[in-house]
């Protein structure tokens, strides 16, 4: 099989709420199978980058009325004398849909095609069936999605990608956001940011900063602001993308964000530009209504530990946040509900204080039953309403937050469902927050809208508790109740939904509609609303809007904006509504939302775009296809705190986004049970592991420092008796370590501990409680547990014991060996565990469903490989050799390949004080 070429050039682009950049080459040799699993290694080594040549990389962002609407596009050119697959990867935000994408190839042009999923779908299996398919939309992080395809390019001949999708901004806080993520990995010939942001209402301010936006880096973005119309451009030449003066690696390596907000006019904010209008409502100054408040707080044994801390913590804060005006309640919830009060209460200090208190005590035990709580919490609402405990200008509303699907009392979401949209009744809003991957994202969302909220997923990391206080800042002051837009049926028609149970400070509320005769060019508006004294009513007279006019010298923006954003908005309307309601309506409502979807060629859950890679000499034509992901599509990894896959950022929008590849300094690595290798990074709360199967008696280099002249090896074991059930399982049984400089070896059985120093030999037993400390070397044996040696300057280690039940069928005792120091050691330290003494950089991506449904597979590109690795858990012995600690890790498929330098053969000694 001939040698296969392979560059990958991952683009990532900007979006609003975007990303751009990351480009890695490297080349392909033969893809190499390994066993039976299902998981696909492909060895990559590097190859001269000068081979593929960044020629063009622009994201061009304009933002007409908070419609954004970006095109990517990159140009790469082919210098190598062979062909080669090129990859095109970008990140748009979930929140945006993809209209458009073609390839421009040797002048011609090929274009995606949005057809309907289940057709595309065929087609894209046909292809598969027939031969090699790449291409899919898959989840990325927490606001991102990932878009890729690849083609092969022949020699010295130049690819065009070109993406496009649509977005509504949505106002947060006062604020909208525009991500732009650039991680090109590499210099760019032509880079350029360049975005254009039109309001008619006026700017009320603009900042466009990024995270890698070093000092040197400041000067060079561009802004300038007018009344109505801003412009960033940020273009970096070749050299000043440079890291340093005479190397190849980039600034350019981050978030790039536009935030902005528009002057709040006291009369209509509305465009009607041909035959679609848009109306945004967000009045300023006005006063906060008083607001009921049931938390609902999940404490079933799922959300122990850490889940639990964190929600803890944050009701501190969103208690303390309380106004005194409102009133509110605490539902805690496992197998039943129980209430801190039974009433409502008023947020007066004293009171909130002791709510802090309770909810500081809050343990996670038991079941979920969460229609209990939530009908708990409605009727407590009831109650206080019926009773005259809260005023009659007031927003009632219930923040449920879970971790899990409902396994206690009622536990057919449907039903739950109806129950509680039967004792909510309209009287209040429900937000339900899913806490974690555990549970069914969608039954929370179809409550949450079915009660006028929405629903919110809070990702397991460190910064959940800053998730959690901004999800709720969001929502926590309530400037209208009961919101309805009127316009005269006599004009307008597919007018998007219209009523609001609630304002929040710093959202927008967007309404959309066609008018029913394009000529048509004004008509009456009415809002009203409850607001804190008074009814509120805006009444005003809508007219059209000449964008010509507005922006004289602007040429034609894209002129069907409130065509397409009324599309994208009736869109995730149907969306919504297609889960809900009768049979016959949630037909209607998808067969509608398909039909707009195909005739805006947006991509949409319902959709799917194919493009056909053009057929060359290596390949036959391939399919390619770009899905649009549901909440409950997006398997994501139970995550640790704060570890490579989970991107740092809140909810409230105020976007910090975590760097993809990671170059995890400071491990602890170790190796033990039937040998389980781990890397582990505990600053990063993150690991890396892998197993090595061989024979018995085999003996394995763990360590080899020829500057220092430390060596360390492990001889394996096997089992006494082989276990007819399972698999034969070997373990460490020896160790052998030397020190040349210091003169010092030792020689580690389940045992005994022999150590010879300079010629001197003494020997010590496990059943010993022994210190012995030298000029050279510190030894402690915890009697039958463990061993740890410090050796002068150079490393620090302990060896496990671990004891069998002597008369175990099978198993006999055996060894594990940590290493705790590991800076010590030279650059030239290597072995099984060694080489990994200074770090490793990996990217983790793409995080899918894997064989095992428990355990997520992604992708994880480390030394040149692509690998498929699992999520996974090994045991730490150190603190508890009988039960061990567990450690998330990703586990690295077959004996550690791609992730160790070589073969497992390469590591195999003749003896236990051997190098070769
Ligand atoms: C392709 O380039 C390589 C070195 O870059 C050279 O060895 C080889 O002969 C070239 N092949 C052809 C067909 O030109
Ligand atoms: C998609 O892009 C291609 C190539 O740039 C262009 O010719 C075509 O008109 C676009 N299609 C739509 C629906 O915008
Ligand atoms: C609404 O938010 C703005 C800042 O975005 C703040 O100045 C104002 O006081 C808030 N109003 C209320 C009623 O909370
Ligand atoms: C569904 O669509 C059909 C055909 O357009 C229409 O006759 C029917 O009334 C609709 N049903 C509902 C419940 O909207
Ligand atoms: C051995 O030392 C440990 C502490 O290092 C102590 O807890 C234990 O009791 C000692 N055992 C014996 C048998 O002295
Ligand atoms: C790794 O391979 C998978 C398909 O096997 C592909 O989707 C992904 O983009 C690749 N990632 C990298 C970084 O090459
Ligand atoms: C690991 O390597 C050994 C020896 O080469 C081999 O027998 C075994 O099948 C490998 N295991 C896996 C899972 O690849």
């Amino acid at each position: 099989m001939p040698t296969v070429w392979t560059v990958l050039l991952m683009v990532y682009l900007c979006i609003p709420l975007g990303s751009y950049g990351a480009l890695v080459v490297s080349r392909d040799n033969e893809p190499q199978e390994s066993d039976g699993s299902s998981s696909k290694v492909i060895k990559k080594r590097s190859v001269n980058p000068s081979q593929i040549e960044f020629q063009n990389v622009k994201i061009d962002c304009k933002v007409a009325s908070r419609f954004a609407h970006t095109v990517m596009t990159s140009t790469a050119l082919n210098k190598a004398n062979v062909s080669q697959e090129v990859f095109f990867e970008v990140e748009l935000p979930k929140t945006a849909l993809i209209s458009n994408f073609s390839m421009e190839i040797d002048g011609k042009v090929y274009v995606g095609e949005v057809k309907e999923k289940e057709k595309a779908k065929k087609q894209y299996q046909a292809a598969v069936s027939s031969g090699q398919t790449a291409g899919l939309v898959k989840a990325s992080g927490r606001k991102m999605e990932k878009f890729s395809v690849s083609v092969n390019i022949a020699a010295n001949s130049r690819v065009t990608f070109t993406l496009t999708h649509e977005e509504l901004l949505q106002r947060r806080l006062g604020k909208y956001e525009l991500m732009i993520r650039v991680k090109p990995k590499q210099l760019v010939q032509h880079f350029e940011i360049v975005a254009a942001v039109y309001e008619p209402h006026g700017i009320e301010f603009l900042d466009a900063h990024g995270t890698f936006i070093t000092n040197e880096l400041l000067p060079l973005v561009e802004k300038s602001v007018s009344d109505k119309k801003a412009h960033v451009l940020f273009s970096p030449t070749l050299d000043q993308q440079r890291k340093c003066s005479d190397c190849e690696g980039t600034l350019i390596d981050g978030d790039f964000f536009i935030n902005y907000d528009v002057k709040r006019a006291q009369d209509l904010d509305m465009q009607i530009v041909n035959g679609y209008f848009v109306h945004f409502f967000a009045p300023a100054n006005l006063p906060r209504l008083p607001k009921n408040v049931v938390f609902v707080i999940d404490k079933s044994t799922s959300m122990l530990g850490e889940k639990m801390q964190q929600t803890r913590d944050a009701m501190q804060t969103i208690l303390s946040d309380l106004h005194e005006e409102d009133h509110f309640a605490l539902v805690t919830f496992s197998t039943g509900a129980d209430t801190w009060k039974s009433t409502l209460t008023r947020a007066t200090e004293e009171n909130v204080n002791e709510a802090k208190a309770f909810a500081k005590s809050i343990y996670a035990s038991g079941w979920t039953n969460i229609n209990e709580a939530v009908l708990r919490a409605a009727d407590l609402l009831k109650t206080a309403r019926a009773n005259k405990v809260v005023p009659e200008n007031s927003a009632s509303m219930i923040i449920l937050l879970t971790d899990g699907d409902p396994t206690k009392g009622e536990t057919n979401p449907e039903k739950i469902q109806q129950n509680v949209r039967n004792a909510i009744g309209e009287e209040a809003t429900l937000f339900c927050l899913g806490f974690g991957f555990d549970v069914k994202y969608s039954f929370l969302d179809v409550m949450a809208k079915e009660n006028n909220g929405l629903a919110r997923r809070i990702y397991e990391a460190s910064d959940a508790v800053l998730q959690l206080q901004g999800f709720y800042n969001e929502v926590a002051n309530v400037l209208l109740s009961d919101v309805h837009f009127t316009y005269p049926d006599s004009t307008v028609n597919s007018v998007t939904i219209s009523k609001f149970k609630q304002l929040y400070n710093g959202s927008e509320i967007v309404v959309s509609g066609r008018m029913n005769d394009i000529e048509m060019n004004d008509f009456p508006v009415e809002v009203s609303a409850q607001s804190l004294d008074t009814e509120f009513v805006l009444k005003g007279q809508a007219s059209t809007t000449d964008w010509n006019i507005i922006f004289p010298d602007q040429e034609y923006i894209f002129g069907d904006f409130t065509e397409r954003l009324w599309a994208y908005l009736t869109i995730q309307n149907l969306l919504d509504k297609k889960d809900k309601g009768s049979p016959e309506e949630k037909q209607n409502a998808t067969a509608e939302a398909l039909a707009l979807s195909l005739k805006y060629n947006f991509v949409t859950p319902l959709t799917s775009m194919v493009v056909t890679k053009p057929e060359t000499e290596e390949k036959p034509e391939d399919t390619l296809i770009a899905d649009k992901l549901t909440e409950d599509e997006r398997p994501e990894v139970k995550a640790s705190s704060g570890s490579s896959y989970s991107y740092a950022s809140s909810p409230s929008s105020s976007g910090i986004s975590s760097s993809h590849f990671h170059n995890y300094h400071s491990s602890v690595n170790w190796v033990d049970s039937d040998p389980h290798f781990i890397i582990e990074f505990p600053n990063q709360n993150d690991a890396l592991c892998f197993n090595i199967n061989d024979k018995p008696g085999t003996i394995f280099n763990l360590v080899k420092d020829p500057l220092t002249g430390i060596i360390v090896n492990g001889q394996t074991i096997g089992d006494k008796k082989i276990d007819p059930n399972n698999m034969m399982s070997t373990y460490f049984g020896r160790f052998g370590i030397i020190h040349a400089k210091l003169g010092i070896r030792l020689m580690v059985t389940t045992q005994d501990i022999l150590v010879s120093e300079r010629g001197k030999q003494e020997k010590f037993y496990w059943s010993d409680n022994t210190s012995v400390k030298g000029p050279n070397m510190d030894l402690h044996i915890t009697k039958d547990r463990s061993l740890t040696v410090t050796l002068r300057n150079s490393m620090k280690f302990v060896i496990v014991l671990h004891k069998v039940w002597k008369k175990h069928p099978y198993h006999q005792d055996y060894l594990g060996f940590y290493t705790l120091d590991s800076h010590l050691f030279s650059q030239r330290v290597h072995g099984l565990l060694g080489q990994f003494f200074h770090g490793i950089t990996f990217e983790v991506s793409d995080v899918f469903q894997g064989e095992n449904p428990d355990k997520p597979d992604a992708h994880m590109f480390v030394k040149g490989h692509n690998l498929t690795v699992t999520r996974g858990w090994q045991k730490d012995y150190r603190k508890n050799v009988k039960e061990g600690e567990d450690v998330p890790c990703w586990f690295i498929h077959n004996n550690g390949t791609g992730i160790i330098d070589g073969d497992i053969e390469d590591y195999i000694v003749s003896g236990l004080f051997k190098t070769t």
